[in-house]
């Protein structure tokens, strides 16, 4: 499958921004709850972005882990890299492509963890051989990604605006069904647990802003729904309207995010 979808920068940190802001659960203690990782322990957080749970995972454990952190986007990795420079450069982070054989030796890592990348992948199973791979026999894979009934507000009104189908996403679309499958096939162990955190907006801006970060021409995630900046300024206006009118009628705007967090064991 050829995935044309990139991540951009701003849109990345904006869309974490607005969780931090109207989330009412904190998915960074969600997780570390899940995981808690050994002080000393070895991790890699793959598709790591701007480091967001590589420095979760510094802080966790006092600085004493071995952390690194890849993906294939150089600006993302630059964020991530500025920012370790600032607290004396603790975390590894390295250019690694989940479509190519990673960097790395077998058998290394006792935690590995990816969160909202892995559907990314062009050919899941060779990703999962090589996260396979480079875990430690009983090391642990944390994968994150959206379960079927995520969002169902914001799709829902999107759907209404725009008066055409959500195009498939490559993420919903296939974490829960496909890619449980392929690590279940792979790995020795699987949990399957479930977030679930209501993002409340009490005005229709931030939710018109986190709709900008998603469906940004940039990311090429929703090309079906418009063709240009004319044709997606229209689109936000309508979408604009159907969210205005369902905040009239609800007294707020509540999107859910429902998240998935396997956890496999090698
Ligand atoms: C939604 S972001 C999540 C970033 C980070 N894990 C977080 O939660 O903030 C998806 C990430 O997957 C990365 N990614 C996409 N395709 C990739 C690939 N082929 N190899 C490695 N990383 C990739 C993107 O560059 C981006 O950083």
């Amino acid at each position: 499958m050829k995935i044309e979808y990139q991540e951009t920068t701003n849109d990345l940190l904006k869309r974490i921004d607005i969780h931090k802001q109207f989330g009412g659960r904190d998915i960074d203690q969600w997780m570390i709850n899940l995981l808690r990782p050994a002080m000393d322990a070895k991790i890699l957080d793959v598709g790591c972005g701007a480091g967001k749970q590589c420095f979760l995972y510094h802080e966790y454990t006092d600085g004493k882990a071995d952390i690194t952190g890849g993906d294939v986007n150089p600006e993302l990795l630059e964020k991530a890299r500025s920012e370790n420079a600032k607290k004396g450069n603790p975390i590894k982070f390295i250019e690694l492509d989940f479509n190519q054989r990673f960097p790395l030796d077998d058998n290394q890592f006792d935690i590995e963890s990816c969160c909202f990348a892995i559907y990314y992948a062009a050919d899941i199973p060779f990703t999962i051989r090589e996260m396979h791979r480079v875990l430690k026999p009983g090391g642990r894979l944390f994968t994150t990604g959206p379960m079927p009934t995520n969002k169902k507000v914001f799709y829902e009104i999107i759907k209404e605006a725009s008066g055409k189908p959500i195009p498939p996403m490559p993420g919903s679309s296939r974490y829960s069904t496909a890619i449980l499958e392929t690590i279940r096939a792979a790995f020795s162990s699987v949990e399957v647990h479930i977030f679930e955190n209501p993002l409340t907006f009490p005005t229709v801006e931030p939710f018109l802003d986190y709709t900008r970060a998603s469906l940004s021409e940039d990311r090429k995630l929703w090309t079906s729904l418009f063709s240009g900046k004319d044709e997606f300024e229209q689109l936000m206006e309508k979408i604009a309207a159907v969210a205005e009118r369902r905040l009239k009628q609800d007294g707020q705007l509540v999107m859910t995010k429902v998240v998935g967090g396997f956890v496999a064991i090698k």
